[in-house]
């Protein structure tokens, strides 16, 4: 099934793009194919001035209505998600997320902002109609260590968290065709 790993970072070098990578190659392992969206590689003025012609914005776009599920990652800034995660989201259509899985990703600072995938992101994601969004990782900076040479250790509860969300996301996934079936049989029978 076909994955898209949404990055929400400013940074160039990025915990929350790691973490999204480090999710990403588990879900490569179970077989799923993985593209990745970093928004802040997609044309400042074009997100600033919610230009929805812009070729790139519309690359993006279709790279996102084209794929089965979504990991998305953000780190917190001012206790939410970033803005240009927002301004990305706010560039697709109502229903951009219908049928989809997403598996929402954060890290921050601190502890205190944990929430912000809650209170957030969750109900952002479902405005946009996901299907079914899982409960979300989130990790401070320093329980993800990045080495060059190493890459990236996450502390033992984080790594346990995204196994255990990896395995949900990507049983749910391979049960998505099936659900799909179902559901289009139900709208069917209803019609007649
Ligand atoms: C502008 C800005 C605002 C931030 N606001 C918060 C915040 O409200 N709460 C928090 O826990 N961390 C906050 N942080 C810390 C980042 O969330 C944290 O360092 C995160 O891991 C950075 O992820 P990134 O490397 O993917 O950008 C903020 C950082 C920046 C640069």
């Amino acid at each position: 099934m076909s994955v898209l790993l949404l990055g929400g970072s400013p940074s160039v070098s990025s915990s929350s793009a790691r973490l999204l990578q480090h999710v990403g190659d588990k879900l490569a392992l179970h077989g799923h194919r993985c593209n990745t969206l970093q928004v802040r590689d997609l044309p400042a003025q074009a997100l600033l001035h919610a230009n929805f012609d812009d070729p790139a914005i519309v690359r993006a776009t279709a790279l996102l209505l084209d794929a089965d599920a979504i990991v998305v990652a953000t780190p917190v800034y001012k206790a939410a998600y970033t803005g240009i995660l927002k301004a990305f989201l706010d560039l697709l259509p109502q229903d951009g997320l219908d049928g989809k899985l997403v598996l929402p990703l954060a890290t921050g600072g601190s502890q205190s902002h944990m929430l912000v995938l809650d209170y957030a992101l969750r109900p952002v994601l479902a405005s946009l109609a996901a299907r079914f969004i899982l409960p979300g990782i989130y990790a401070t900076s320093d329980q993800l260590r990045w080495n060059a040479a190493t890459g990236l250790t996450l502390d033992a509860p984080i790594a346990a968290r995204v196994a255990r969300g990896v395995e949900q996301f990507s049983t749910e996934l391979f049960a998505l065709p099936q659900q799909r079936l179902q559901a289009q049989h139900t709208l069917h029978s209803l019609a007649v």
